[in-house]
């Protein structure tokens, strides 16, 4: 058995609409001429606390690296602003940029679409990554670069204040305090509200967030890592960390940049992935298993993939990564999806990643023995952040 939830109804008529099905309508249209962004008549979404804050955050979130064709296979102006409408008339709020996507463009987009209702969305944008290059002090996760870069995002955002403010990557030069204290001071002047983290080790980020919660500045609320049926690497040490100190999760690329659609097993798709992880025989491997389960299922495999993300443990709210229209369309039918076990359990198995040590150390019975003196299955332990 499945549940596909493509049986929601949706009945829209002029003074409104009623829906009915697992998922509950939305609040309807805008009055006529009020200026305002009037596209949610058809949202699907449910939101989600933002990790350690009460900040209400769209169960998926919109990537917008493909906004802007300056890197040679993102989409037009047109094209984005359409994908924007989708996800925003789905009941989608949180998105995702960051300075140096598509030059520059992503951001400028961005400002442009969510002008008429700036306060509707939570604005991501993201700072390290270089605003020029030969220039050391333009790149980095140092306050000189933090301030510039804000203020650059501000400038083509064309906004007052970001919602969600991002270190993009960890440089391993800047001490954690310069940053933490450099993004609460931000917080202080009201150009950023909340903080993540994103692509930096698990004991950077524990020690950040404890030294900011000891010293009483803000701390990260939001984690950004690569995650996906192909890349399971961070279940060693972030995604543990992320449950135990309640981060919000962004997994990027939980399509594995398009190889999990299935597109490159039959060797006909074509794509950004297609001289790289299309090629892999391990993601191709799985990718055929997703396509197989879609089949079953009857829904499309990138469904499939992102739905897998959705229903690991703790807060997951995936990037969705489109580069047209009818593949934001797509990716958002996952909304209407739920996998059972049994499908979880096919994917679970081939895809697993070893977690090494001190995972399955740990685990062993042996050990387990030693550490709980035999009494390991007597307790309930509500605080095991591993699963
Ligand atoms: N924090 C970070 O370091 C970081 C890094 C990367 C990305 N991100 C964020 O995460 C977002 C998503 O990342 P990603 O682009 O790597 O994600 P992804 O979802 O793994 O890959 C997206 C790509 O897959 C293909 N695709 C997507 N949906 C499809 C569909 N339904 N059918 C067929 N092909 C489809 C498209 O490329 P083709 O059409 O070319 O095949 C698309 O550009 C980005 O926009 C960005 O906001 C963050």
């Amino acid at each position: 058995m499945y549940w596909h939830t493509a049986t929601l109804t949706i009945i829209l008529n002029n003074s409104g609409y009623e829906g009915s099905g697992k998922r509950e309508a939305g609040s309807g249209k805008r009055e006529a001429g009020s200026g305002r962004f009037d596209s949610f008549e058809e949202r699907r979404m449910r939101y989600k606390l933002m990790g350690r804050s009460g900040l209400r955050v769209s169960e998926l979130a919109l990537g917008t690296m493909t906004f802007g064709e300056d890197w040679g296979w993102g989409a037009d102006r047109g094209e984005s602003r359409k994908m924007f409408e989708a996800f925003a008339g789905a009941g989608g709020t949180l998105i995702d940029t960051a300075n140096r996507y598509t030059e520059g463009t992503s951001e400028r987009f961005i400002g442009e679409f969510i002008k008429k209702e700036r306060e509707r969305f939570v604005l991501g944008t993201k700072y390290t990554l270089f605003n020029r290059r030969d220039d050391p002090n333009a790149a980095g996760n140092h306050r000189k670069n933090m301030m510039q870069s804000l203020e650059a995002s501000l400038k083509r955002l064309d906004t007052e204040y970001i919602d969600l403010y991002w270190v993009h990557a960890w440089d391993f030069m800047t001490p954690v305090d310069e940053v933490m204290r450099g993004l609460d001071d931000m917080v202080a002047q009201g150009k950023i509200n909340y903080i993540g983290i994103s692509d930096t080790p698990a004991w950077v980020i524990s020690r950040a967030n404890t030294l900011a919660e000891l010293r009483g500045w803000t701390r990260f609320v939001g984690l950004q890592l690569r995650y996906s049926l192909i890349d399971r690497t961070v279940e060693r040490e972030l995604l543990p960390m992320a449950r135990f100190m309640d981060l919000a999760v962004t997994p990027w690329s939980v399509l594995g940049a398009g190889v999990l659609t299935g597109k490159y097993n039959d060797g006909s798709g074509k794509g950004r992935a297609k001289a790289g992880a299309g090629q892999d025989a391990r993601n191709l491997k799985i990718a055929a298993e997703v396509v197989s389960i879609a089949k079953e299922i009857g829904c499309t495999p990138s469904q499939i993939s992102i739905s897998w993300a959705r229903q690991q443990p703790g807060t997951i709210i995936p990037l969705l990564g489109a580069r047209n229209l009818e593949q934001l369309k797509d990716n958002l039918g996952t909304l209407d999806v739920t996998l059972p076990d049994e499908h979880l359990a096919r994917l679970d198995k081939i895809s697993a990643k070893n977690l090494g040590f001190p995972s399955n150390f740990l685990s062993a019975d042996g050990i387990r023995d030693l550490v709980y003196g035999g009494t390991y299955d007597l307790i309930d332990n509500h605080r095991d952040s591993r699963e």
